[in-house]
């Protein structure tokens, strides 16, 4: 779905964005800019920046950035055609109907329909937990002591007995058997014809995502049988990797830190505690996608697991990916074999407090599980455990952190801080080797491979290089003038900037004049307006023409060696090859004088 680059202009251009984010957030002008607190991550000092010349905003500390669009859609939590109406809204424009292409048409209907089913599903199983049919399942939730406020915030319900019953339901408000198909609350039936319901007879909680949508649900079983709970399958509507259940109020919750537990009525229970950032995974184990998500909202995550080992498992797997994310993690094991929701309903929700508050460091809980394993009295146990402790601790990317550990870890074993040191800088030295061997193998590689390194092109220093050459050919039609036949649209490495360069380049050879921030309505996803943003965010200023064209020098040659080392991993032919080293060549010798 998409408005005319001109509607999105006349959109944008009517909402200035001092004015629109301060509906949000109080902001102070200090020179040419306008300071806040940032929204999108926590902090206690304004890194958060607005600038009203450049319509743009963009957080020293988060990465924030975007257009006055991106803003509303990331405050909101709205797709881009969303936060367009909304903004439209404010300034009395009257949006032309947007445009679809004919699939997207299609998919968009299918989705809106899979949400509608999925609310009136939700409305009809809390309907059935409040008639005489759903008495036993009220029952059942009272003996769990879930509160009525809980109960109905949560949007309890229970899926009656009748096999098709959800079925007929959602065919008399008129959806189709083929969309009914689709949002996975019905199946076909194996043998003959017609249709049955995936969930009777059970317990159910609507899975709702960040934009408040019921976009599955699980059904808990309320005697004994299996499968306990069943949940909604994979659908273009819900995705369990990339879904936690409970983290829209979680969101709402607006802390620094949310609490991750296991299971559904772990996350009701801690919830009704009192403790409302929490959400739980849904069934399945913790992935990167999850940690992403998480990272968008939070810094800090507290890991709550059973006391069994599964649980254990599951937090050790757990804190690498989280850890890769860049979040801060803490780990509460339960203790006395509980979960949560039984040691809170033994305990009381003090306790729980407790617990969170004692919740310990991830390295510390990775140490413990390790000296579980181990001896402490026994030499030779002690010297397995250093070493398996030191390669923990060589993960630790600060130094500060990594001596504390090695204290702590010498203290126990009573082997000497210089040894536990020692240690811990081999085991890093021979990761760090091996690392490298592997990128070197990778190079010699490279000529046989599909691809080059990922890694290599997302470097932080070739972002900024396209980035800043896109500023510098916007702002310098010099600059453009002698750069627009060498690094070529295609020639950036990024899709994104491949677009924003297009988009760029053609206004400069017909001579409009486009506004930085109407450079990032070409893109609808907030991961791209932010890359596109970040290319005008920051002025670039240099003291003389000389520095200048000494970084556009420095800036070409990074785009076109990196984008000539690409193709030469892609190369298939001595011809293609040949042809990429001497374009290199010619780069080594090439001088651009402004
Ligand atoms: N789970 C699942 N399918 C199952 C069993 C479990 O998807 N057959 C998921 C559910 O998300 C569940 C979580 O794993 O909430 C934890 O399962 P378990 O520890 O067995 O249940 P509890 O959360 O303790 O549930 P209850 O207290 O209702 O027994
Ligand atoms: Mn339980």
């Amino acid at each position: 779905m998409y408005y005319s680059q001109e509607v999105l202009e006349q959109v944008r251009s009517s909402n200035d964005i001092v004015d629109v984010i301060s509906r949000y957030l109080p902001l102070k002008q200090k020179g040419s800019s306008y300071f806040g607190l940032c929204p999108f991550h926590n902090e206690d000092t304004p890194s958060f920046s607005v600038s009203r010349d450049r319509q743009l905003f963009y957080c020293f500390g988060c990465g924030a950035a975007g257009n006055v669009i991106s803003f509303v859609m990331q405050i909101e939590g709205c797709d881009f055609v969303d936060a367009v109406k909304k903004l439209a809204d404010w300034a009395n424009i009257t949006l032309p109907e947007p445009e679809f292409s004919k699939e997207a048409a299609e998919e968009e209907k299918i989705r809106k329909n899979i949400y509608d089913m999925h609310r009136a599903a939700g409305r009809f199983f809390y309907e059935k937990l409040h008639s005489e049919e759903g008495k036993t399942a009220l029952e059942y939730i009272e003996k769990r002591q879930i509160k009525q406020n809980i109960q109905k915030k949560f949007g309890l319900g229970y899926s009656p007995k009748g096999r098709d019953e959800l079925y007929r339901h959602l065919k008399s408000k008129g959806f189709n058997d083929a969309d009914i198909l689709k949002s996975g609350l019905v199946l076909e039936n194996k043998y003959g014809k017609g249709y049955h319901d995936r969930f009777y007879d059970r317990l159910m909680f609507p899975i709702i995502d960040l934009q408040g949508r019921i976009i599955g649900f699980g059904g808990r079983i309320m005697e004994k049988g299996e499968p306990k709970y069943l949940n909604s399958p994979e659908t273009v509507v819900f995705s369990k990797k990339r879904n936690l259940y409970g983290l829209n109020f979680a969101k709402e919750s607006k802390k620094k830190e949310i609490i991750i537990c296991e299971g559904y009525m772990d996350m009701i229970s801690i919830y009704q505690a009192g403790y409302h950032n929490v959400a739980a995974s849904l069934g399945t184990a913790f992935n990167i996608e999850h940690a992403n998500l998480l990272k968008k909202l939070v810094s800090d995550i507290i890991l709550v697991f059973d006391s069994d080992k599964a649980g254990e498992t599951a937090a050790l797997r757990a804190i690498p990916i989280l850890v890769s994310a860049g979040l801060r993690v803490k780990v509460l094991q339960v203790p006395d074999g509980k979960d949560p929701d039984e040691f809170i309903k033994l305990n009381g929700s003090a306790e729980f407090g407790k617990l969170l508050v004692d919740a310990i460091n991830y390295m510390d809980f990775q140490i413990n599980c390790v000296k579980k394993k181990y001896n402490m009295e026994n030499d030779e146990h002690r010297v397995l455990f250093t070493q398996e402790a030191a390669k923990l601790l060589s993960q630790l990317e600060s130094p500060v952190e990594r001596d504390v550990y090695a204290k702590k870890i010498a203290m126990e074993t009573r082997i000497s801080d210089s040894a536990v040191s020692d240690e811990i800088t081999k085991v890093k030295e021979k990761t760090d080797k091996e690392f490298m061997d592997k990128a070197a193998i990778k190079r010699i590689r490279q000529y046989s491979e599909t691809s080059v390194s990922d890694s290599m092109q997302n470097s932080k220093g070739i972002q900024q290089a396209q980035r800043n050459l896109i500023y510098l050919a916007m702002n310098h039609a010099d600059v453009y003038e002698k750069i627009k036949n060498i690094v070529k649209p295609q020639d950036y490495i990024d899709d994104v900037y491949i677009r924003l360069a297009k988009f760029v380049y053609e206004a400069c050879d017909k001579g409009k004049n486009i506004h930085p921030a109407d450079t990032v309505n070409i893109f609808e996803l907030p991961d791209e307006q932010k890359k596109a943003a970040e290319a005008f965010a920051l002025r670039l200023d240099f003291e003389s023409v000389r520095d200048m064209e000494k970084a556009v020098n420095e800036i070409v040659k990074l785009i076109k060696r990196t984008k000539i080392d690409a193709q030469v991993a892609k190369a298939d032919s001595v011809e293609m090859l040949t042809e990429l080293i001497n374009e290199k060549k010619k780069m080594d010798n090439l001088y651009i004088k402004l």
